[in-house]
C-alpha cells in the first residue's frame, strides 16, 4: 500500500473513533479520555477550547498550535492544509471574523464528515471543509493570505509539491504558518525510523536545514524554524523498550533531536506564481 493509502486509513479510523465516542492521538498512547502522549497534549489553553465543540478538541491529532503563533487579521482568508476533525479552521474563523473566511482541506472522507459536523456545532458559517490533496490544493493562485497547518506536512511523500503549490495558492506577501515535526541533525535510519512510528506519522519528518532549503527552493522567503516542545529519551521511553530497543544505546541518538516546530514564512510580495514571476 503507498504512503497515501495507508495515511488514509489510519486518519479514517482515528475520524471513527472520535465519532463513536473515543479520543485519539497523533503519537503512540491513545486514551480513551483525551491525549495524554507529549505530542499532542494540552496543546490548547482553556479560551482556544471553550470556543469550540468538544468533539473537535478531542479529534485534535496536531504537534502545535499555529493559530496561536500565526498572525491573523480580520478579513483574512486561511487555508488549512490537513484540517482533520476541524479545530485549527474553526478557531481561524473565529479570529479572522464574518469578513473573513477559513478553508479546511483534507483527503479523507471521515475526517471531513467529522469537521463538517463540528462546523455545524460551532455554528460558524465562514468556514469551508474541501476534499483534496494537499499536493494540489482545490484554489486557485494568489487567493490566501495566510496557510497554516498542524502534523501534516511530514506526512507527505512530496513535500517539495506541497511547499511549491503552497506559495503557488498564497497572495504576494502571504504568510506560512505550520506546526510540524522536525528532525535536527544526522539520525541513524534505523532510529529514525522508530522514533517516527514513536511520533505516529508515516512518512518522514524533515531535518530542520532540509526544510529550510525545501522552502526557499519553492520560492519561500523570511524563512524561521522555531521549536516549541522538544522530545526527551524519557518521552518515549516506554515505546521503544517495548519496540524491542535498546534504550540507553539510542539515547544519545535521540536527545533533543526531535521536536515540534512552529514553521514560518513568506511568498515575496513581487512573486506572482508557483515559481514566481520570471
Ligand atoms: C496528524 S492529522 C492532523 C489533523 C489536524 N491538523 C489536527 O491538528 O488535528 C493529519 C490529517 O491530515 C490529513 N492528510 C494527511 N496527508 C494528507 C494529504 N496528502 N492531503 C490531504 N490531507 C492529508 C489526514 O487525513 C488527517 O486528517
Amino acid at each position: 500500500m503507498d504512503v497515501k493509502e495507508t495515511v488514509r486509513e489510519k486518519y479514517g479510523a482515528a475520524a471513527l473513533r472520535v465519532t463513536s465516542g473515543g479520543s485519539s492521538c497523533c503519537g503512540a498512547a491513545p486514551s480513551s479520555l483525551g491525549c495524554v502522549d507529549p505530542i499532542t497534549a494540552n496543546l490548547y489553553d482553556s479560551g482556544q477550547t471553550g470556543q469550540i465543540p468538544e468533539e473537535a478538541v478531542l479529534a485534535s491529532l496536531g504537534c502545535g498550535n499555529p493559530t496561536a503563533l500565526a498572525k491573523l487579521n480580520p478579513g483574512d482568508t486561511v487555508l488549512d492544509l490537513g484540517s482533520g476533525g476541524g479545530i485549527d479552521v474553526l478557531l481561524s474563523a473565529r479570529r479572522v471574523g464574518p469578513t473573513g473566511k477559513a478553508y479546511g482541506l483534507d483527503m479523507t472522507d471521515e475526517m471531513l464528515a467529522l469537521a463538517r459536523e463540528n462546523q455545524r456545532k460551532a455554528g460558524v458559517t465562514n468556514v469551508e471543509f474541501l476534499k483534496g490533496e494537499i499536493e494540489n490544493i482545490p484554489l486557485p493562485n494568489n487567493s490566501v493570505d495566510v496557510i497554516i497547518s498542524n502534523c501534516v506536512i511530514n506526512l507527505s511523500a512530496d513535500k517539495d509539491r506541497v511547499l511549491r503549490e503552497a506559495l503557488r495558492v498564497l497572495k504576494p506577501g502571504g504568510r506560512f504558518a505550520v506546526s510540524d515535526v522536525v528532525v535536527r541533525g544526522v539520525v541513524p535510519a534505523e532510529v529514525r525510523r522508530s522514533m517516527e512510528l514513536w511520533v505516529g506519522c508515516i512518512a518522514g519528518a524533515l531535518e530542520e536545514n532540509e526544510y529550510v532549503r525545501k522552502l526557499t527552493e519553492a520560492g519561500f522567503e523570511s524563512i524561521d524554524i522555531e521549536p516549541t516542545r522538544v522530545y526527551s529519551i524519557e518521552d518515549a521511553r516506554q515505546f521503544l523498550a517495548g519496540e524491542g530497543r535498546d534504550v540507553e544505546a539510542i539515547a544519545p541518538q535521540i536527545e533533543g533531536r526531535f521536536m515540534s516546530a512552529f514553521i514560518r514564512a513568506a511568498k515575496p510580495k513581487d512573486c506572482c506564481g508557483a515559481s514566481c514571476c520570471s
